[in-house]
């Protein structure tokens, strides 16, 4: 009769009900490889203090490996009774080579086992969100080269403010996503510790060499407290701060998006590819990708804060409460990976449209502020007088430009003719060219570096 890994203590069955309650092999099965490679390395351990023989390292490997292919091959049999992962390759591997296969969990425990696995396979996962981040900002980038002519209203409060470039505001997002790069970057030396060897809690009886499991697997560091080793799924809870802080930046540019795609803005068009239409109103087109852009946010946050609040009040080491990791975690990394993906799809496809009609000459308020301080008079002043300006066209109901040199000249008697050649939203643009500014000299700046940054 099948028994459990852990069945000597009981008399008892499960409840068939507890026993898919329990159960996490539906999830936890895409560890399969990362679980089979800790085993192996953990079977070197044990041949290199004398548990195993060489022999015997060598048939549990190759029977390991054998496992791996029919993972991979999708051949193989899951069992009722296969609780998790590590149970079901251990189950396989002794099915294939007999007794020998019950020698690889010496001195090793499922929690550090499962704290390893965690480990490995969101650094593997890691690697390939730091590509889809890196594609993204690339295409921000390569459109923001080409498209530095397009000038729009830039929006404090969604009230027009100033004229900008598209290149800068696209950019201003760009930058968001490389420092979620360099953040990524920066949690991977605390992903990359080995708990392997912890053992359940109190560490490894046969003192197998902890620090050549590490070097092993790839791992930058070795745990230095078992009991930290196997209770500690801070890793997993920056991750998810981490995926909550990139899903809000995308939350945010695709906020703005919706907003230009608006008939009222009109100032982006998105790509039929990456819209859908209305089943009763048949001239809808909605920008579907961004709200789910903008709704996903929602979905990681929660998953980080339902997470945090499940490891909250835990007591040391492992409970079976750290199983809920995974379910957040999974979820967390595949919408990261598909919202990163469908952003680069959504700016790489999107049509510019009407942004220019939308620069109205009151964005130039300031430049006409600027333009008496340049004639000495102090700011404060200045600012006065401009909205003097701005408050007698409206009463005309006429642009600021439309008022002559005299009316100017009611208001100060320091204007003089050159006072309409303010009025050219391109030249406003270009006098911001200090650092960070929306000058074409300033937005090439901010196109190297960001170059720079996503070509390393
Ligand atoms: N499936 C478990 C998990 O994901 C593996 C560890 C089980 N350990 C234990 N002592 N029951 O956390």
């Amino acid at each position: 009769t099948k028994q459990k890994l852990w069945g000597g203590r009981f008399t008892g069955k499960t409840d068939p009900l507890m026993h898919e309650f329990n159960q996490s092999l539906k999830y936890d099965r895409r560890m399969y490889a990362v679980d089979i490679k800790g085993s192996i390395a953990y079977a070197s351990s044990l041949a290199r203090v004398g548990i195993l023989t060489q022999d015997e390292a060598s048939k549990i490997t190759d029977g390991l490996r054998s496992v791996l292919a029919e993972w991979t091959n999708g051949v193989f049999k899951i069992q009722a009774d296969d609780e998790d992962i590590h149970t079901a390759n251990e189950r396989r591997l002794s099915e294939l080579i007999g007794p020998l296969g019950g020698k690889l969990h010496t001195g090793r425990s499922r929690n550090d086992q499962v704290a390893t696995d965690m480990r490995l396979w969101l650094l593997e996962e890691a690697r390939d969100i730091e590509k889809a981040l890196k594609g993204l900002v690339r295409v921000m980038v390569e459109r923001a080269d080409k498209e530095k002519d397009i000038l729009l209203p830039g929006y404090t409060h969604l009230q027009r403010g100033q004229p900008i470039r598209w290149s800068h505001l696209l950019l201003s997002h760009a930058f968001s996503f490389s420092s979620d790069l360099q953040r990524l970057q920066q949690l991977v030396p605390r992903i990359s510790v080995s708990p392997l060897g912890c053992g359940a809690l109190a560490g490894n009886p046969f003192v197998v060499d902890r620090d050549f499991l590490s070097k092993e697997l790839g791992f930058q560091s070795t745990a230095e407290n078992s009991l930290w080793g196997v209770g500690d799924r801070d890793f997993i809870v920056e991750f998810l701060m981490w995926s909550s802080l990139a899903m809000t930046h995308i939350s945010r540019m695709a906020e703005d998006l919706i907003i230009y795609s608006t008939a009222e803005f009109g100032f982006v068009t998105l790509s039929d590819a990456y819209s859908t239409g209305s089943s009763i109103m048949p001239q809808k087109k909605n920008p579907d990708s961004l709200e789910l852009l903008r709704g996903k946010s929602g979905r990681v946050f929660g998953n980080m804060a339902g997470f945090l609040m499940t490891l909250k009040g835990l007591p040391s080491t492992y409970n079976k409460d750290l199983q809920e990791d995974k379910e957040p975690l999974f979820d967390a990394v595949d919408t990261v990976f598909a919202s990163l993906r469908i952003a680069e799809g959504v700016v790489a496809t999107l049509e510019v449209d009407k942004m220019q009609q939308a620069l109205t000459m009151d964005v130039l308020a300031t430049d006409l502020a600027d333009y008496l301080v340049r004639k000495g008079i102090p700011f404060r002043e200045t600012h006065h007088i401009s909205g003097r300006a701005v408050a007698l066209a409206e009463s005309r109901k006429c642009q600021i430009n439309e008022l002559t040199l005299e009316d100017f000249m009611t208001l100060n008697n320091n204007f003089t003719a050159d006072i309409h050649d303010v009025f050219n939203f391109e030249a406003s643009v270009e006098r911001r060219e200090s650092i960070g500014g929306t000058s074409r000299k300033m937005v090439d700046r901010q196109i190297r570096v960001l170059r720079d940054i996503v070509s390393q």
